[in-house]
């Protein structure tokens, strides 16, 4: 199993999705880049790009997603949340 690569939240605060950055977001501890899927998502670019670079879980389990969409989350998963 390939290990993935661990993340503060520091950093992904960073990757704000702003001036040409990628666009990270959390989601139960995983890291997802959705800098591709932000203007494909069916709830639009603006929801994502409120939690650019910041913990989204809430966001996402209050939609309620399908089992479709949380699938999808596994193309985007680039590392894991660590704290320090
Ligand atoms: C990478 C993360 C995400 C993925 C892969 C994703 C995927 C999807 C998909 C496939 C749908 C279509 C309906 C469904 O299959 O459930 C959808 C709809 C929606 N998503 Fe996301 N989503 C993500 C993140 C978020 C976040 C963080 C929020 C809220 C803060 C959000 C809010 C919504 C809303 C409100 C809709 C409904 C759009 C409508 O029907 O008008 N999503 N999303």
């Amino acid at each position: 199993m390939t290990e993935l690569k661990q993340y503060a939240l520091k950093e992904v605060a960073t990757q704000d999705g702003r001036n040409g950055r990628n666009l990270w977001i959390v989601i139960y501890d995983k890291v997802y880049d959705v800098t591709t899927y932000k203007n494909k998502h069916p709830g639009g670019p603006e929801l994502l790009e409120e939690y650019a670079g910041q913990d989204a879980t809430r966001g996402f389990d209050e939609f309620g997603h399908s089992s479709d969409a949380r699938h999808a989350l596994k193309k985007f998963l680039i590392g894991e949340l660590v704290e320090v």
